[in-house]
């Protein structure tokens, strides 16, 4: 082993995994991040400072925080398309999670961080210029989301469906790495999901009080009564209508019974035809991404990918999601076609599933060469991420 590699104290790793909604983020080899809070950030342009008197910017992180009213506060998400784009609200975010979470500082742990597979060389490089110039950690590492889902479902081979907020993605992951020419994208995922809703209640003049938290409001409502139908759902009227409608009771006390449209409104994820806020032909449902993603595999993949589909994300936590996809693949595949969708029963394992991946990838013994040490960052810079992390 070279002096320039990370070889020695690996206990004390922290694992951090940005979502566009969610951070979380914890030490390597415990089953559960310790930090799980909204990526959105609020910030107050002209907050006065107690200390001399002078105006800055105040920025509101955390859940619990952001949940608090301010008048003129600016929420701010300094993640894009999965990937940073605000850093200097991306570096406050940063610190306050080894603040109030680590409670120690960055330079004492080598630190895992997720990403996206279409994450650019530019951000990955200017990240780890920041991590090891400002904040001096030991070590560094940098692995892809899908990746470091399999890894959790102790697998190095799969067809990853992640059901997000911004997206929904079908990646294969072979032998630990990403096909990237296989990566997957549709628009449809979580926050698809709440303009789907605002525009229904649009038509049905709801009005969601309190203002300042609509989206959280939405995704409460999504949460308890939105349900994907077991198949088609032309053909699954009778039985949705025999299933009941479901009584929803919202924060300002208005409440309403939902009947069909609780599952017209998640067949929009499923059939595009029911897409309601907006009108792209090109969109694909969450169905057909997998097989669109498979499809872009060599030959020979395939039938390991078909077999060994893993769903993770929040969004595939809606009422009957994965049971709705496996009816999707099963009608649309020939019928020779192995199939197999696993979901975890375990929700945290689905919401956290990269976390719990570079958990266990930043405390295996046989990952410890691989971080890049703060040594060889400094013979080689900042383009060894793209050497090492691939
Ligand atoms: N129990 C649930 N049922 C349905 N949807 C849920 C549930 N819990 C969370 N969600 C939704 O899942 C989405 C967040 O998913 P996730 O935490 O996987 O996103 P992320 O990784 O932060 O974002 P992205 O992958 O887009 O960068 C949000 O739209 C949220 O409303
Ligand atoms: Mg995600």
């Amino acid at each position: 082993m070279s002096t320039g590699i990370y070889g020695g104290d690996e206990v004390g790793a922290v694992v951090l995994d940005i979502g566009s909604h969610t951070t979380r983020g914890g030490f390597a080899g415990e089953d559960m991040p310790k930090a799980d809070f909204k990526t959105t950030v609020g910030v107050l342009a002209d907050a006065e400072d107690i200390t001399d008197g002078s105006t800055r910017k105040k920025y509101c992180i955390d859940t619990v925080n952001i949940k608090v009213p301010r008048n003129s506060m600016e929420m701010v998400n300094f993640v894009q398309d999965c990937m940073i784009e605000d850093w200097d609200t991306f570096e406050k975010v940063f610190e306050y999670f080894y603040k109030s979470y680590i409670k120690s500082s960055a330079d004492q742990h080598p630190l895992l961080m997720s990403e996206a597979p279409w994450n650019i060389s530019s951000k990955r490089e200017k990240l780890t210029e920041i991590m090891f110039e400002k904040y001096s950690v030991p070590a560094f590492y940098l692995c892809k989301n899908p990746v470091l889902s399999a890894f959790a479902s102790g697998r190095s081979t799969a067809l990853i469906l992640d059901s997000g907020a911004s997206h929904t993605t079908a990646v294969p992951v072979y032998d630990g790495y990403v096909i990237q020419q296989a990566v997957t994208k549709t628009s449809l995922g979580g926050n698809f999901l709440i303009e789907e809703c605002k525009n229904y209640f649009q038509h049905e003049n709801i009005d969601i009080i309190p203002h300042f938290s609509v989206n959280e409001t939405i995704e409460d409502f999504i949460q308890s009564v939105i349900q994907c139908s077991d198949n088609n759902y032309e053909e699954e009227i009778e039985s949705m209508e025999a299933t009941g409608p479901v009584h929803h009771e919202f924060p300002d006390g208005f409440n309403r019974k939902f009947g069909l449209e609780r599952f017209r409104i998640a067949e929009s994820l499923f059939d595009t035809n029911y897409i309601r806020s907006h009108s792209n032909p090109l969109v694909q449902s969450v169905s057909q991404i997998i097989s669109s993603a498979i499809a872009k595999v060599d030959i020979d993949m395939r039938p390991s990918m078909y077999n060994g589909i893993i769903v993770v994300g929040s969004n595939s936590l809606l009422n009957g999601f994965s049971d709705r996809l496996m009816t999707d693949l099963a009608n649309k595949l020939p019928a020779s076609t192995k199939l197999k969708v696993n979901a975890s029963q375990i929700n945290v394992e689905r919401r956290f599933s990269s976390w719990i991946g570079g958990s266990i990838l930043a405390s295996l013994g046989s990952f410890q060469q691989l971080w890049i040490s703060k040594q060889e960052y400094e013979e080689s810079g900042r383009n060894c991420v793209d050497k090492k992390c691939p």
